[in-house]
């Protein structure tokens, strides 16, 4: 969506997958305050996103939509204040229909939901200091038609506000399928491509609830042509920090999202991260890789169903190429850097995990244990056509 924002994938935390319903504004802050003490928000994590429950299910007299006063009894717009003195973004979740997903509703059709409202809502939002919205379908009703009407209709009421919000969608809880089935780049800036993720790295599902991580990228790689600068599939937020995996499926899970040009919005509980998801999040290589400004998800080079090869072209002519292992057995997984785009005889490889430069005259390979991911940022060809992605623009990357 060309709005102005999310040119590159958001980054921030949701207070979904840890909390659920369990969210007050003191939580808020501490994860605030958490954010800009880890120094997290200085590697980009700035939109700090207050999910389901926040509501007051009713409107007030006015009709206008009104925070809970037992859990934020200072208001949103304090809230919003807060966030923006601490450099942070102000997010929040809202749905079109009378239902949440954690089945909150008021006592009157249109009490809760945003539709026939729009316009009125995403003033108030803008007047609270809103920066990004989640609006989140929550229906088992309405064709896909429906819903690029209805999420289009928000999407204009936002811009009326003239304030510049990230607008994040998601078609698919609680319905039929509908994320895979288009380019939703003209409605939103982001747009979930499954149901729930889980921390879990498997759970068989192809499209169901919950998804585990490697059905989630199951479903999001096929979807790269769609991403660009405003404009990502979303695989959901961030299941590292957890528990219920592997430091290295947490660390593929990590490089995955960093490759799908994958919003990374963190969903663990800050205050108490060990040193192992500090390490993963902090990740300065996949995070420029993610952030990269030509705003490319990776494409995928080879799948043999247990050896994938994942390769994303960058703005500085690199290429990031992921070795992921999805077998049950530590594997040898090659590619050549002529098959990720890159022509010439000479090349470096740097290891985004280790900092590791090693020498290639062609040759990209690696030994990854079972579930993991190996990415190196592969540099020093000249790129060459035709290659997985169209040609960049040649600017300055940061440096990690
Ligand atoms: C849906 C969404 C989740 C979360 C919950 C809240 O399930 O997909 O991300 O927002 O609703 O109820």
């Amino acid at each position: 969506l060309e709005n102005g924002v999310a040119r590159t994938p958001p980054m921030g935390w949701n207070s979904w997958n840890t909390f659920g319903c369990n969210i007050n504004e003191t939580l808020i802050k501490q994860m605030a305050d958490t954010i800009v003490s880890s120094g997290l928000r200085d590697l980009g994590y700035k939109y700090v996103v207050v999910d389901d429950c926040w509501f007051n299910p009713n409107r007030d007299s006015s009709g206008n939509l009104q925070g809970n006063p037992s859990r934020f009894p200072s208001g949103m717009k304090a809230l919003g204040d807060y966030l923006h003195a601490k450099g942070l973004k102000f997010g929040i979740y809202q749905v079109p229909v009378d239902k949440t997903c954690a089945q909150y509703f008021g006592s009157y059709p249109g009490a809760t939901g945003s539709q026939g409202h729009e316009a009125q809502d995403a003033r108030q939002f803008a007047a609270w200091g809103v920066d990004y919205l989640k609006y989140d379908w929550c229906s088992p009703n309405g064709s896909i038609d429906d819903q690029v009407r209805t999420f289009a209709k928000m999407r204009d009421a936002l811009a009326a506000t003239g304030r510049p919000i990230v607008y994040s969608i998601n078609s698919n809880s609680i319905h039929a399928k509908t994320g895979p089935q288009r380019d939703w780049g003209d409605v939103a800036n982001i747009w979930r491509t499954t149901e729930d993720i889980t921390n879990k790295w498997d759970t068989g599902q192809t499209n169901g609830y919950p998804m585990g991580i490697q059905n989630i990228v199951n479903v999001t790689v096929p979807l790269a042509s769609y991403a660009r600068p405003g404009a990502f599939n979303d695989p959901d937020m961030m299941e590292v920090g957890r528990g219920g995996m592997t430091d290295t499926e947490m660390r593929s899970h990590f490089a995955l999202w960093a490759m799908m040009a994958s919003p990374l919005i963190a969903g663990n509980d800050l205050r108490s991260m060990d040193s192992a998801t500090q390490t993963i999040l902090k990740n300065q290589n996949l995070i420029a890789i993610n952030q990269d400004s030509l705003g490319l998800q990776a494409r995928q080079i080879s799948n043999d169903g247990t050896r994938r090869v994942l390769a994303k072209k960058l703005s500085n002519g690199d290429v990031a190429v992921a070795l992921f292992n999805q077998g049950g057995g530590t594997t040898t997984i090659s590619t050549t850097a002529s098959a990720i785009g890159l022509s010439g005889g000479s090349f470096t490889l740097r290891d985004a995990w280790t900092n590791a430069v090693s020498a290639s005259t062609g040759a990209i390979s690696a030994s990854v244990p079972s579930h993991g991911t190996v990415v190196y940022r592969v540099s020093g060809g000249a790129t060459s056509s035709p290659s997985p992605t169209p040609s960049p623009t040649p600017s300055p990357t940061p440096s990690p």
